[in-house]
């Protein structure tokens, strides 16, 4: 019987490749492992350099923020102070009733001359007041926004020590005496707790809110007579305090 071993070395191993290669070989694995280590160090350890930032797109630029100096000027600031009697584009407050909704230092109890108030108004109102104050005071305006729900939950949660005031429920009765300019003016500088809006929301906008909002008001007093065929429709009961919307 003739046997399947052969006395011939074993063929095809590692072991028939010249060692040089193998030697070059494990140098080159260890030398692979080189850019990782490198790069694990940079992100893990601080540094002083800026980062190594290779697609600039863009970037970076070389231009002053607030507070840099500037040698071009004799004073070295690159902020630089207003000229006097000049007044920036938009930035001219001609008609305190209009800008600011002050009549001789009062809060107005009107509208400006400069705004209507139509239909044109109302919708341009209701569109704003949806994207910017919806989301806290709701959509009737009863202070119970997405946001409100929200953080009701995590103030019952107690998540990271919220704490939380409810929107103003807008339909309460001193808001309801509120003067126009006295609301034009809460939208643009806040309220307690309420950031101002005057930097998202131009003068226009901000008095079509204020319509928009009494348009919610006497939306929501409107007697039943006021709705044309209101007998036929379904009744609802209302809790007028807000809550419900
Ligand atoms: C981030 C949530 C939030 C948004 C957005 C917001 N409000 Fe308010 N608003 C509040 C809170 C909270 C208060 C109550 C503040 C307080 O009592 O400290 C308040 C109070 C008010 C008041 C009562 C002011 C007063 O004199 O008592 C009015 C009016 C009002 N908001 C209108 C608006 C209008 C209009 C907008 C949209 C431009 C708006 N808010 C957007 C949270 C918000």
């Amino acid at each position: 019987m003739s046997s399947q071993h052969s006395d011939k070395p074993v063929t095809g191993t590692l072991w028939e490749i010249p060692r040089g290669f193998i030697y070059v070989g494990v140098l080159l694995l260890c030398l692979l492992l080189v850019p990782p280590v490198v790069i694990l160090r940079a992100r893990a350890m601080p540094s002083e350099h800026p980062r190594i930032h290779i697609i600039q797109n863009m970037d970076n630029q070389p231009k002053y923020l607030a507070q840099h100096s500037s040698l071009l000027f004799n004073d070295g600031r690159a902020m630089r102070p207003r000229v006097p009697g000049t007044v920036a584009r938009g930035q001219m407050i001609d008609d305190t009733h209009f800008w600011l909704g002050l009549v001789d230092g009062e809060y107005a109890t009107t509208f400006p001359t400069q705004v209507t108030v139509d239909d044109a108004l109302l919708d341009r109102g209701r569109e704003q007041y949806d994207i910017f104050c919806l989301p806290c005071h709701g959509v009737t305006g009863a202070g119970d926004g997405k946001v409100h729900e929200r953080a009701m939950v995590l103030l019952n949660n107690g998540t990271n020590g919220t704490v939380w005031v409810q929107p103003r429920n807008l339909h309460q009765p001193d808001m309801q005496d509120l003067p126009p300019g006295q609301m034009f003016h809460t939208i643009g500088e806040g309220f307690g707790n309420m950031a101002g809006y005057a930097a998202q929301i131009t003068p226009e906008n901000r008095w079509a809110i204020t319509a928009w909002v009494y348009a919610l008001q006497v939306g929501r007093n409107a007697p039943a007579d006021a709705v044309p065929a209101a007998d036929t429709l379904p009744v609802k009961s209302h809790n007028l305090d807000g809550g419900d919307s």
